[in-house]
Parts: structure tokens; sequence; C-alpha cells
């Protein structure tokens, strides 16, 4: 059996759908703060327990009896995340889960623009020390994280980025799903490292002559700095840590730390990563 913590978000619920289309629901329990948000997923066979990675006794009940823990990585300070994923991992040791698939970031260094690559840099370092075997998937920006910008690009024209020629690997949830998939299912997947990153890597530049294309409008990127993204997350009411924490996420992406491409998505998934072609058709 395979445990699924954070499985309430996007990812978590992607990952889901990706297991219940194997015909795996039932193998499957998706431990989340709010069990109720998944009622959905309930009907469809899914165990569905609490569990709360601020709490580490509802991690140690939510692990017990399983062979593979897929901890997708949480949100917040990067004291909080590493003490969350801290307290995920000892759970995982406590109730003798045999394998940790851990969501990590590409480039998770701390010498990286993006700041909560720091606590990735810690959670993987704890993870390889932990004893127990891990397979740890550093996924890229995922498409999605754009939307806005590109759905104000084909109102507007504008698409504005920071470092608009920097190169951006993008991939879609369902990439990392699927890929999630095939890592906790496949074999020989103890111990490694995974780049889920998109086979083409595009600039701001790049996507807004793609969007051009596939809108018919005019569409130009436009640079902006790190500063103006960060007052529009104040302005929205987000907290400041998320303010410059997803600033300092879209610095990385324009300086071209998420630029290289990988085929693992297709080595874990039997699959290609979704194209920016695909991904974008949504704004025709
Ligand atoms: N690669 C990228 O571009 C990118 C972009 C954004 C985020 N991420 C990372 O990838 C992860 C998955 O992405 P996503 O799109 O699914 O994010 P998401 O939709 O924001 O989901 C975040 C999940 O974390 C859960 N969570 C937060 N605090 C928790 C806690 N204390 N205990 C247990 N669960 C907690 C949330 O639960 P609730 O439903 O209870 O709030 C939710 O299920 C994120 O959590 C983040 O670490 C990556």
């Amino acid at each position: 059996m395979t445990v699924i913590t954070a499985a309430s978000g996007k990812l978590g619920q992607t990952l889901a759908s990706a297991f219940a289309a194997k015909g795996l629901a039932g193998s499957v329990k998706l431990a989340v703060r709010s069990p109720e948000k998944l009622a959905a997923q309930q009907a469809q066979g899914f165990a569905v327990v609490a569990a709360d990675y601020d709490d580490p006794a509802s991690l140690k009940a939510a692990f017990a009896g399983e062979e593979v823990a897929v901890i997708i990585s949480g949100v917040g300070p990067n004291e909080a995340r590493i003490a969350q994923h801290h307290n995920a991992i000892e759970a995982a040791k406590a109730a003798g889960v045999k394998r940790i698939v851990y969501t990590s970031a590409v480039n998770p260094v701390a010498t990286s623009r993006f700041d909560w690559a720091k606590a990735h840099e810690a959670t993987e370092a704890e993870l390889k020390a932990s004893g127990i075997a891990y397979t740890i998937l550093r996924d890229n920006s995922y498409f999605s994280n754009n939307d806005p910008l590109f759905a104000n690009a084909k109102a507007s024209g504008v698409l504005p980025f920071t470092g608009i020629a920097g190169k951006v690997a993008y991939i879609s949830h369902e990439d990392v799903a699927d890929a999630i998939v095939g890592a906790v299912t496949g074999t020989g997947h103890e111990n490694k490292v995974y780049e889920l990153a998109g086979s083409e890597a595009w600039s701001a530049i790049d996507l807004a002559a793609l969007l051009s294309e596939i809108t018919g409008k005019d569409i130009k990127a436009l640079d902006v700095p790190v500063s103006a993204f960060e007052e529009q997350f104040r302005a929205m009411g987000l907290p400041e840590f998320v303010a410059t924490g997803v600033g300092s996420f879209y610095a990385a992406l324009g300086a071209g730390e998420y630029a290289a491409t990988s085929r693992d998505v297709e080595t874990l998934a039997g699959r290609p990563s979704t194209s920016a072609r695909a991904y974008l058709a949504r704004f025709a």
C-alpha cells in the first residue's frame, strides 16, 4: 500500500486521478489535513485519513502498515518546511515504511536564487541519511504557475516575466503525477534522483510568440523586476514569506536555473512530458 501526504492540493488530486486511472485507488491512502476535501476520492475507493505535517502522531498513524510514502513537499517558510518534512521522515521510520518518494525541486542548493531551495536541500540530505530507501523527484516549474499571466497576456498583449530570455523546462501536474505513479509502481527506483523537467525549454519570449500563434493575438514578453511580482503578491494579500519566496522563484527561473531539459518524466511515466504547444492550447 502507498500513502500520500499533502494529497488535497493540486498535485495530490492529480496524482489520485492518475492512480485511479490505473485501477489502483484501492491500494492508496490519501493523508490530508481536511479529509472532507476528498469526499470524491473516498467515493472512488481511496482510503482518506487525517494527517498534518505539524502533528507527528497523525503522520505515524497515517503511515502505519504502508510500504511506500509519497511526501509531497509542504508550504511555508524554510524552517517550517524542514521541520514538517523531518516529521514525515521520522514518522516513516517509526512506521517501518520501506521507501519514501519525495517531490523536491530543480537545483535544490542553498546558493539558488530560489529561497525555498534550501528546504529541499535539507530534506534531500535528511532523506539520504535516513536509512530508508528514497526516490527523489526534482520538479521543474509547473506550466500552470503562469496561468494568470497567460490569461492576462491574451487580453492585454503583454506577457510580463522576470528575465524574459531565461529558458525554463516547464512540466504539467499530470507529468509529475504520472511520473510518481511510475516511481511507486515500477522497480529499480530505490535511492535514485530524477529530474522531472520538460524535454524542451521555453523563455517568456518563446512563450509569447507561441501564445501569439495559438491565440491569433499579438503578444510580447515584457521584462519586469522581481519587485513588481512581489508587489502584486502583496496587493493580493498573500503573506510576506510567499511574496518574497515566489518572487525568488521567478528570479531563479529568469536567470536560467530551471533551463535543463530531461527525459526522466518519460522514463518514469512511459510517455513524453507535456509540450508547451499542447499545454497552451487551452488558451486558444
Ligand atoms: N514546481 C512548482 O512549480 C511548484 C509550484 C508550487 C508549489 N510547489 C510545491 O509542490 C507541492 C505540490 O504542489 P501543488 O500544486 O499541489 O500545491 P498546492 O495545491 O498549493 O497544495 C499544497 C498542499 O500542501 C498541503 N499542506 C500545507 N500545509 C500542510 C500541513 N501542515 N500538513 C499537511 N499538508 C499540508 C495543503 O493542504 P490543505 O489542502 O489542507 O491546505 C495542500 O494539500 C507544494 O506543496 C509545493 O511544495 C511546486
